[in-house]
């Protein structure tokens, strides 16, 4: 045989065996990296699912509280919380967003009552209280008002706050919201309240399913937000919202949607280093389990590569809807 033939260098040799493969490996999923999202709506002993999560289900304060109990102990940190807002308490100016005895108020002071540990992080936005089904108010021609907005957000703010909210997460997209919650949080004492600000937040086709899962599908029709959540074709764009979110005081920033943005997530994270989340959104769930359930794909397989591709491209947290499945595959 002669010498210089063959490879001196084997990438292959660390690939060979387990052992070798798990003390060489780079990134690791931990159910400590997993926020679950949830959806709370009125009355009780409610579970009903949405069609377009297989395996998603909107809950009743009574039966939130046993799912949230169940996700805590598989070691998940924390819950986002969304609301299913009844069509009569919707409204053009969302009114209902700041009521202290609203539906997410009262799901937060009894999540926190029973499980004071786990982390409750609740979404700053209109879009379920509004009867046009956008993020903000809107004028006569539908254009939704930066400022007026704001307005409103902070009173939401407030209110999940005092509730007692660990995280308030402004998902709205309107300028300048992230210094003005800041500001009023500070301003009432709240100080240790976190802020998870919705960044680099994209006009996504991935949302339908979410649209579905609030009720606010129908409320936006055809209609778009196209001018206040970012353009999927940039990316210089997403740095200069995260500087933004930071220098007005946000503690962590977030990127969504999640698979499609990955190189946003890198981004972000070798420039800012700052605490950055991903959140993988509806859509996304929605493929991967429909490829699952026809047999196409391995789900728990795809969802643990999809989940581990996170964390690769620097996410420190992910709001995915596996987090129990992924939770259960992580148990030691
Ligand atoms: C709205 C909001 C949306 C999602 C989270 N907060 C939808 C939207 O912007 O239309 C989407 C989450 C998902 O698709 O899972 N403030």
């Amino acid at each position: 045989m002669q010498i210089g033939q063959y490879p001196l260098t084997r990438q292959r040799r660390t690939r060979q065996a387990p052992f070798i493969r798990d003390l060489v490996q780079e990134n690791r999923l931990s159910v400590k990296d997993l926020i679950l999202p949830v959806f709370v709506c009125e009355g009780s002993h409610i579970t009903k699912a949405v069609p377009s999560m297989p395996g998603v289900y909107r809950r009743s304060i009574d039966q939130l509280l046993i799912y949230a109990q169940e996700a805590q102990a598989l070691g998940i940190p924390a819950l986002a919380i969304f609301p299913v807002i009844t069509p009569d308490k919707k409204s053009d100016n969302a009114e209902e967003a700041t009521n202290d005895d609203g539906l997410i108020p009262r799901a937060i002071r009894a999540l926190k009552a029973a499980l004071p540990d786990l982390g409750i992080i609740s979404d700053v936005a209109l879009d379920p209280y509004t009867t046009s089904g956008q993020d903000g108010v809107t004028n006569e021609n539908g254009y939704i008002i930066n400022d007026a907005t704001i307005d409103i957000l902070i009173k939401q703010a407030l209110s999940h706050a005092r509730a007692g909210a660990d995280v308030v997460a402004p998902s709205d997209m309107m300028d300048g919201r992230i210094r003005a919650i800041r500001e009023a949080l500070e301003a009432s004492g709240s100080v240790n309240t976190l802020i998870l600000a919705y960044s680099a937040k994209y006009a996504s086709n991935f949302y339908g399913p979410f649209r579905d899962a609030v009720g606010s599908a129908a409320n936006l029709g055809k209609a778009d937000k196209y001018n206040y959540q970012m353009h999927p074709a940039n990316s210089d764009e997403a740095l200069a919202e995260v500087a933004m979110d930071i220098a007005e005081g946000a503690d962590i920033v977030m990127i969504k949607p999640g698979m499609p943005y990955l190189d946003i997530i890198y981004r972000v994270k070798q420039t800012e280093k700052c605490p950055t989340f991903a959140y993988q959104v509806s859509g996304e769930y929605a493929m991967l389990k429909a490829a699952g359930q026809n047999g196409w794909l391995d789900e728990e397989k795809v969802m643990m590569e999809s989940l581990l591709a996170f964390k690769r491209a620097g996410c420190d947290a992910i709001l995915t809807y596996f987090a129990m499945d992924a939770a259960r595959l992580l148990l030691p």
